[in-house]
This record gives structure tokens, sequence and C-alpha cells, in this order.
């Protein structure tokens, strides 16, 4: 990664402690599509800012994505940074400002990050839409990766099993799986399904793998949960759409909120 990414995030981590009057984060947040609206049962709401007051971020362009970040103190008095929405890389504006939020979290103290999306199921067999999953391990097939230059990260265990644990704990039904992305916006062709299947994918989105490197690169534990919004194309022959993901998310909410307030508590 370029020096200046760096220092971008530890700028935009001065003005986070100053807009919030937040010192140090324990736990961020990044809430994916239908994923907002289980902020509001994270904890207490101490203050909230648009990702446009601080440098470096882009506005966001994606309906259902508000371009919000809330500074949350649970009830175990973690203190939490919930983005409530992310930069996706389908947005051209390259790899950075996808990566941006973390590292910004990283350098405002975070030491755990947990990334959730949507996704598609590759697996209808065993996944019901409306299911949380674990995200076990990723392929990343965006074609894309934060880090530039020869620093060479270790991606052995990127989704930590101690977090995915203590996630069980928690809920003793949530499944794992692997999660692979693309670069999107289109969605996948059936052809393109058939092959993640094979190729050992589980899930599939256009999301939360290079923020996940970017999080590991910046030592950070990492949670992963996918929500499964739909089949992936061609699996049961219905045509896919973004409405459909947002109310998959509206509808399960309170259970995801719920799950990940938990979560947190227990880090
Ligand atoms: N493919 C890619 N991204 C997605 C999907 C999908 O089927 N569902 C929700 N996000």
């Amino acid at each position: 990664m370029s020096n200046d990414a760096y220092v971008l995030a530890a700028e935009a981590a001065v003005a986070l402690r100053e807009l919030t009057g937040v010192d140090s984060f324990d736990v961020a947040l990044v809430m994916g599509s239908g994923w907002v609206p289980a902020a509001d049962a994270i904890g207490r709401t101490i203050s909230e800012l648009s990702v446009t007051d601080l440098p470096g971020f882009a506005p966001p362009a994606v309906a259902g994505h508000s371009g919000r970040i809330r500074a949350v103190e649970t009830e175990s008095g973690r203190k939490a940074l919930i983005f409530l929405g992310r930069t996706h890389l389908y947005e051209g504006r390259g790899v950075e400002p996808v990566v941006h939020g973390v590292r910004t979290a990283i350098a405002a103290g975070v030491s755990t990050v947990v990334l959730t999306n949507a996704a598609g199921g590759l697996r209808p067999e065993t996944q019901d839409v409306g299911e949380p999953v674990l995200i076990s391990d990723h392929i990343n097939l965006t074609g894309d990766n934060p880090i530039r230059g020869a620093t060479f990260i270790d991606l052995t265990e990127v989704y930590s099993k101690r977090l995915r644990e203590l996630a069980r704990e928690v809920d003793p039904s949530l499944a794992e799986g692997v999660y692979v992305a693309f670069r999107g916006p289109t969605y996948e062709t059936p052809a393109e399904i058939r092959m993640l299947r094979t190729l050992g994918g589980d899930l599939v989105g256009m999301s939360t793998v290079l923020e996940a490197i970017a999080a590991r690169e910046g030592g950070a534990e990492v949670l992963g949960i996918s929500l499964v919004t739909n089949p992936g194309a061609g699996l049961v022959g219905e045509p896919l759409n973004h409405e459909e993901v947002l109310e998959v998310g509206r509808a399960t909410a309170a259970r995801m909120g719920v799950l990940l307030g938990k979560v947190v508590n227990k880090l």
C-alpha cells in the first residue's frame, strides 16, 4: 500500500477521536447490505457522524448504505465503531477507499474487526435465505489487493477461529462457509455460480475480502458473517435484485442485532 493511505487513516483516526470524544475504540463493525438496521441493537449511541466528516472517505453510492459512522458503548463497556455502510470496489474509486474504514478503525485502537455482508448462497441444499453464516475462509476473485509492494502477509487464518467459536457460544446453530468475492457490480452468471461451487465456495458477494486482508495486515482479529439473502444465480431460476437483498436484511435485523450485540459483549 502507499504510505499515504496509512497517513490518511491516522489523520481520520485523529478526527474521529475529536468528533466522538472517544479516545480509543475496541471493536469496529462494518454493516453490509441489509445489516444497517441491526446496528441499533448493539449498544448505546455516543455520537454519530457522516463519513464525509473524516478525511479519506467517499460518500455512499448504494441504496441501503447510509455512509454514517456511529460510536457506541456496549452493555459490557466496550467502545464500538459501527460503519453503517461501506465503499465497494465496483464503485470504481480503487482499493484504498474500500479499506480506509478498517485502517482508520485500527489507527483508532481497534483490535477486532467484524465484517458483515449480504451474500448469495451457493449451497441451497443446506442454506436457508435469512440465515447468518460465519465466514471460515475466503477466495478473493476481485482481482485486487489492498497491499502494494512486497509485503507478504500470512492469510492462513484470516477469519479468527477463536472469534467463530465465541460466536457459536452465542448461537450454536451458526453454520460456517467459504466466502467468494467478485468485484461486481453485476450479479454472477449461473455458469459462474456452478464454477464457484466446484471451487469450494459456499457464499458469494462483492465485499469483505479486501477489508479482511487490510485488517490482518493491521494485526486485528477478524470475524466475518454473511447473511444469505438469496440462492446464487440460476440455482432456483429466479432473477436477483438489490431490493430483495435489503428486504431480507430488514426482516432479520432484530436477530442479527442481538447476535452482534452478544458477540461484541463477549470479546
Ligand atoms: N451475488 C453477489 N452478491 C450478492 C448476492 C449474490 O447472489 N446476494 C447478495 N449480495
